[in-house]
């Protein structure tokens, strides 16, 4: 197909915007245009190329995803050797690095350029023409892996390099990590897929460069900074290691901001100390600090020792990884009332910080690392990231260690603990008694669409919580004028506002009392529904699953948080209490039901029907009359058994009770 010029020049004009946009958001982390308008370049650009599929080239910002998996990394040999540095682990440590180099160089104050030292991995990106041909690991430095599909789903690498002063070929080289919010977000994914956790933001980050499936990279929130040049042909390079970064910034490359360019080795202990009180606000991971002398001149005349340059050093941080003993797991209860388990530890020194405690998440991440109590374990720690327990020393467990199992009860208040859909999340079902869950229930109990008692906001709820004046909702109705009163910024006046309006608040509806108790994923809608379903709430209270799931919008979830809720001892008797206090709503007429054609039958659905689904069959039979309930029992009346419909169908046989196939449904619900 002939592309007319001017959509050539259309397609162009729009990777470029792209690109610069890009560039404006990655590199000089300064965007001029909001995310929307960049998108909408985007498309407009991906539209042009479904249309035009000739216009579409290697390097277009839409082509950074392969689409066939790899079979295997091929090999690729580093032109340049990737060296690696000397450590330092103390000012002492560095004080020798500045002795060597003066020396050599007869100076007294070198020049210095200072840069974080990023904990990912190196990689080395080789641009031909400005096109990014080839990106590699670092391997052994000698010989590392080709990675240029999963290079080319970063986004903050530029697959074209801006200008056109850039040289022939050049390759540039730096660290690919993954930002600390992009780990904890990738950890939570994991997670709730089901799937292991990475233990640091550096393993996440290797563990993402090493898919063979770059479609999987993609969905890896990585980034890199680039901090030198390997090859180079065909071009010139500024004279000093802070020009060629600024360079680098110049082409599209991001590098990281902190770096800064100083006079003599006290600067650069400055900037390491400068840097340690910083690393907890960076948004990515470092393990010290690099040190490189800034003259390519002076760089040559020290040389190399065997795979180190003697003209840098890394300074590093102590270590962030340590071993100690697991003592013991404690189950903590949050203020929603999900349970968390805890590791006690051993103190132990981590990053210069003791810890005593780490996470542990859930009991599937406990499983995985089979953990159990008396374990020497590997803890880690990142900056503010809360300490870890990265794995078990398995060589080093006692004899006669057992598994951990979180408990069935609320460590809390005793109430019976239900385990959320899906997650591996467990919660305590004592809601309304629960001492962790206290103030979030009050709150919500008292809030607008619940109790809507005015005046009584957040701040007063944990005022009366803290003062210990308010336990459960109930407590609030027996609040005297003159202890409120007393609180601070109570007056009087606020006081009795306060009174009057947890007075009014006690006439209200069935509906809202129901919603107010804050049984879990029982909100308005439903709340409103269990009311007119029931209309009383004892029959809510006495009522199964069974029975539960016949209400329009409650499926089998939700009947089993309903009736776990009332089943527990300690709710009941702050509803008690409550109704004692005075609650009161206006009873609840039955609806007229008894002419229609299915009124008091229950009706089962199972199977597969083609020509409406399952709800609307619900909502259709509820109209007439039905109550639809989700297994067949004696108290079946009927069963509507759609295409592969397997045992409840057999049930309903065994048991006698009248089948219907679609077509007989149609017939009925045509009625
Ligand atoms: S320069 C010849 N600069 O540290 C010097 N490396 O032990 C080559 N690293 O493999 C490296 N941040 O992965 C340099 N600002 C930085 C760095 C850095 C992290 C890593 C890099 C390298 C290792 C060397």
């Amino acid at each position: 197909m002939n592309i007319p010029t001017e959509i050539r020049v259309q397609a162009e004009t729009l990777r470029e915007q792209i690109n610069h946009h890009n560039y404006r958001y990655y590199v000089l982390d300064d965007p001029e245009v909001p995310d929307a308008e960049y998108d909408r370049l985007f498309r407009e650009l991906q539209n042009l190329e479904e249309k035009y599929p000739a216009l579409v080239s290697h390097d277009s910002p839409t082509q950074r995803v392969g689409a066939q998996p790899l079979a295997a990394f091929d090999e690729v040999q580093h032109v340049v050797p990737m060296l690696s540095l000397g450590n330092a682990f103390n000012d002492e440590d560095v004080l020798a690095f500045a002795r060597r180099v003066n020396e050599k160089l007869d100076s007294e104050d070198t020049v210095f350029t200072a840069e974080p030292k990023l904990d990912g991995l190196a990689i080395s990106l080789l641009y031909d023409n400005g096109v990014l041909v080839r990106a590699a690991t670092r391997g052994d430095g000698m010989t590392g892996e080709n990675v240029t599909q999963n290079i080319r789903t970063i986004k903050s690498i530029p697959l074209h390099m801006l200008g056109n002063d850039y040289p022939r070929l050049l390759e540039v080289r730096g660290e690919v990590y993954l930002p600390k919010a992009g780990f904890e977000a990738l950890n939570k994914r994991q997670r709730a897929a089901g799937e292991k956790a990475f233990a640091n933001p550096r393993n996440a980050a290797a563990g993402s460069l090493r898919q063979l499936d770059s479609r999987i990279t993609a969905t890896r929130p990585l980034a890199m900074f680039c901090y030198g040049v390997g090859q180079m042909e065909g071009g010139t390079l500024p004279k000093g290691h802070a020009a060629i970064l600024q360079r680098l910034k110049d082409w599209g490359l991001r590098v990281c901001p902190e770096t800064q360019t100083v006079q003599g080795i006290n600067a650069c202990l400055e900037f390491y100390r400068h840097i340690a009180v910083q690393r907890d606000q960076l948004s990515y991971d470092i393990d010290g600090v690099v040190y490189k002398v800034d003259d390519p001149a002076q760089q040559q005349i020290l040389g190399f020792v065997s795979r180190a340059p003697r003209w840098a050093i890394a300074h590093k941080f102590p270590a962030e990884e340590a071993i100690t003993r697991l003592l013991a797991i404690d189950v903590q209860v949050g203020r929603t009332g999900a349970l968390t388990p805890v590791a006690r530890l051993k103190p132990v020194e981590v990053g210069g910080v003791t810890v005593t405690n780490a996470t542990l998440h859930n009991q599937d991440e406990i499983d995985r690392m089979d953990l159990r109590i008396g374990d020497t374990v590997v803890i880690y720690r990142a900056g503010d990231v809360i300490p870890k327990v990265a794995s078990v020393v398995l060589s080093r467990r006692p004899q006669n260690t057992q598994s951990f199992r979180m408990p069935d009860q609320c460590p809390e208040c005793g109430s019976d603990v239900e385990c959320e859909d899906g997650e591996a999340i467990l919660r305590c079902s004592g809601g309304l008694f629960c001492p962790a869950q206290r103030k979030e229930a009050i709150k919500h109990f008292a809030s607008r669409r619940a109790m809507d008692i005015e005046g009584l906001g957040d701040k007063l709820v944990e005022q009366l919580v803290d003062a210990g004046l308010v336990q459960t909702p109930a407590d609030l109705f027996q609040l005297k004028p003159e202890t409120v009163a007393g609180l601070e910024r109570m007056a009087e006046k606020s006081a009795a506002n306060l009174l009057t309006a947890l007075e009014k608040s006690k006439s209200t509806t069935l509906a809202r009392f129901l919603f107010a108790l804050g049984i879990r994923e029982v909100g308005e809608t439903t709340a409103q529904n269990l009311a007119n379903h029931y209309r009383t709430l004892d029959a809510i209270m006495q009522t199964d699953e069974e029975d539960l799931q016949t209400v329009s919008d409650v499926g089998p979830i939700v009947a089993v948080y309903v009736v776990t809720f009332f089943k527990q001892a300690h709710n009941r008797e702050v509803i008690e209490q409550l109704l004692v206090q005075g609650m009161h709503w206006p009873i609840i007429e039955a609806v007229e039901t008894e002419s229609l054609p299915l009124t008091g039958k229950i009706v089962v659905l199972t199977g597969t029907l083609n020509s409406l689904g399952r709800s609307e069959a619900k909502e259709k039979l509820q109209a007439l009359g039905a109550k639809v309930a989700g297994s067949v029992s004696k108290k079946t009346d009927l069963v509507i058994a759609g295409e592969a419909a397997g045992s409840k169908r057999e049930k309903a046989e065994i048991l006698g009770i009248d089948i219907l196939d679609e077509a007989g449904l149609l017939e009925l619900l045509e009625k």
